[in-house]
């Protein structure tokens, strides 16, 4: 509900110059180690997951808040790694942060052509992250049925970057 999401916002910590000058970083930890506030968004998200078959969740606070989701949807989840972390890899892309440049990789064998995923991160930001995330499910030949964010910073414009996924925020700061 409205109220509960309201809490949920008043969670979330604003750092000033982290991890580089100039950003502003929203820390999620809170949310997380809130119960209740946990509970409403892990929720939330799975009602926004709809028939997804799986939950994707991207390293690291992705994996918290993916694992989740996808408890309380009722299926599986699999994780999407920074680079080096996986002993067989499937798939691999590289993009831009608002801080720097990073890699992602999609472990073999984990997500069958056809799956229809749902991608979970915390934080919809420059979009870069999310985008490499949803390329990794489609070079597999997964359909990724959208993606899901406990907060957007809209001002950054990420959306833009995910083409035709359905972006969903519960949140947007
Ligand atoms: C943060 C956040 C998202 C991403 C969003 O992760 O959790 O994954 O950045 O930024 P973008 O929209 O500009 O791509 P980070 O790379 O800091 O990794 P971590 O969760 O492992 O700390
Ligand atoms: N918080 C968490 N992750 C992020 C942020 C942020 O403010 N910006 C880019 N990734």
């Amino acid at each position: 509900s409205g109220i509960d999401l309201d809490r949920v916002a008043g969670l979330i910590r604003s750092v000033p110059d982290y991890p580089t000058p100039g950003v502003l970083f929203r820390d999620i930890t809170p949310v997380l180690a809130d119960g209740e506030a946990f509970a409403v968004v892990a929720t939330e998200l799975a009602a926004l997951a709809g028939e997804a078959d799986l939950v994707v969740g991207v390293e690291a606070r992705g994996f918290l808040l993916g694992g989740a989701v996808a408890l309380v949807a009722g299926v599986g989840t699999v994780p999407v790694r920074k680079a080096g972390k996986l002993p067989v890899v499937a798939a691999t892309r590289t993009y831009d942060l608002e801080y720097g440049t990073a890699t992602l990789e999609l472990a073999a064998d984990t997500v069958a052509p056809g799956t229809r995923v749902y991608v979970v991160d915390d934080v919809l930001a420059t979009g870069g992250t999310a985008a490499a995330a949803c390329a990794l499910l489609t070079d597999v030949g997964a359909e990724v049925v959208g993606f899901g964010a406990l907060l957007e910073l809209p001002a950054l414009g990420g959306r833009s970057k995910l083409g035709d996924v359905r972006v969903d925020a519960l949140l947007n700061g």
